[in-house]
C-alpha cells in the first residue's frame, strides 16, 4: 500500500474542507501498523482511502501495483471484497444470525460452496477463540467475543490486509488488549494489519506507529519492545 503525496478534500456548506494534507505512506506486506491521533485528524478518512472505500482528492494510492485512482467501482469493490477485511468498533454484526452464519457471509457474497463455507466459518471461529460459541447470535455474546466474530468475518476470504477502525473504542481495557493480541498473532500469521486508535496503549501494540495530527503525518516510527 502506497500512497504519493495525497490530499483529501471535502467540500461543505462552509466552504472547502482539507482534511488529509501531503500524506505519504508505504505499507508493506506483513507490517503490523497503527495510527493514532485526535478526533477529527483524519484517521477514519485515511482508512476509508487505504480500503479502497474512497479515492484521493489528489495524490495517488497504489495497492498491490494497481493506481486505484485508475479504477472504477467494480474493480474497487473487487479489491475491497478479496484483498481486505475491515473491522469496526461496533463490530457490524448481522443480530439474527449466528455467529458462523455472519463469518460465512462473505464467502455466500463470493460463490463458496456451503460445505466448504461452514468448514472454514468454523476454522476461522476456532483460529479467534471461540470454537465453543459458534452458534451463539450476538447477543448472546460479549463485546470481546463479537469483535472476535468480527475479526473471524473480516478473515473469511483470506485478505492481505485487515483494516480495523477503533476496534477496541467499544470495549474495555483488558478486553481491547486481548483483541489487539489477537491482531498481533494474526500478524505474525502473515497478515497485514492496520489498526486506528486514539488510545496511545492500544497503538504501542503495533509495530509501527503512525501519529496524524490536522490531516498531516508528524511522526512515523518503529514502537519499542517493552
Ligand atoms: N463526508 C464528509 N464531508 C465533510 N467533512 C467530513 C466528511 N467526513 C469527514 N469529514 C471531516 O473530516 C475530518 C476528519 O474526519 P475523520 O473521520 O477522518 O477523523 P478521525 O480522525 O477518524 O476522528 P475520530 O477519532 O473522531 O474518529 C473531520 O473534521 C470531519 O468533520
Ligand atoms: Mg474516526
Amino acid at each position: 500500500m502506497q500512497l504519493s503525496s495525497v490530499f483529501k478534500h471535502y467540500s461543505t456548506g462552509a466552504g472547502r474542507l482539507t482534511v488529509l494534507r501531503d500524506v505519504s505512506l508505504t505499507i508493506a506486506a506483513g507490517e503490523f501498523v497503527s495510527v493514532i491521533g485526535p478526533s477529527g485528524s483524519g484517521k477514519s478518512t485515511l482508512m476509508h482511502i487505504l480500503g479502497c472505500l474512497d479515492v484521493p482528492s489528489e495524490g495517488t494510492y497504489r495497492f498491490q501495483d494497481l493506481n486505484v485512482g485508475t479504477l472504477d467501482a467494480s474493480a474497487l469493490a473487487r479489491i475491497r471484497n478479496r484483498e481486505i477485511g475491515f473491522v469496526f468498533q461496533n463490530f457490524y454484526l448481522l443480530p439474527r444470525m449466528s455467529a458462523l452464519r455472519n463469518v460465512e457471509l462473505p464467502m455466500v457474497y463470493r460463490g463458496v460452496p456451503r460445505a466448504e463455507r461452514r468448514r472454514r466459518a468454523e476454522a476461522l471461529l476456532e483460529r479467534v477463540g471461540l470454537a465453543d460459541r459458534i452458534h451463539h447470535l450476538p447477543n448472546e455474546l460479549s463485546g470481546g467475543q463479537r469483535q472476535r466474530v468480527a475479526i473471524a468475518r473480516a478473515l473469511a476470504n483470506d485478505p492481505a490486509v485487515i483494516l480495523a477502525d477503533e476496534p477496541t473504542g467499544a470495549l474495555d481495557t483488558q478486553t481491547g488488549r486481548e483483541i489487539m493480541a489477537l491482531f498481533r498473532a494474526l500478524n505474525e500469521q502473515g497478515v497485514t494489519v492496520v489498526v486506528i486508535t486514539h488510545d496511545p496503549d492500544v497503538a504501542r501494540t503495533a509495530r509501527r506507529m503512525i501519529r496524524l495530527v490536522d490531516g498531516r503525518i508528524v511522526s512515523d516510527g518503529r514502537v519499542e519492545e517493552s
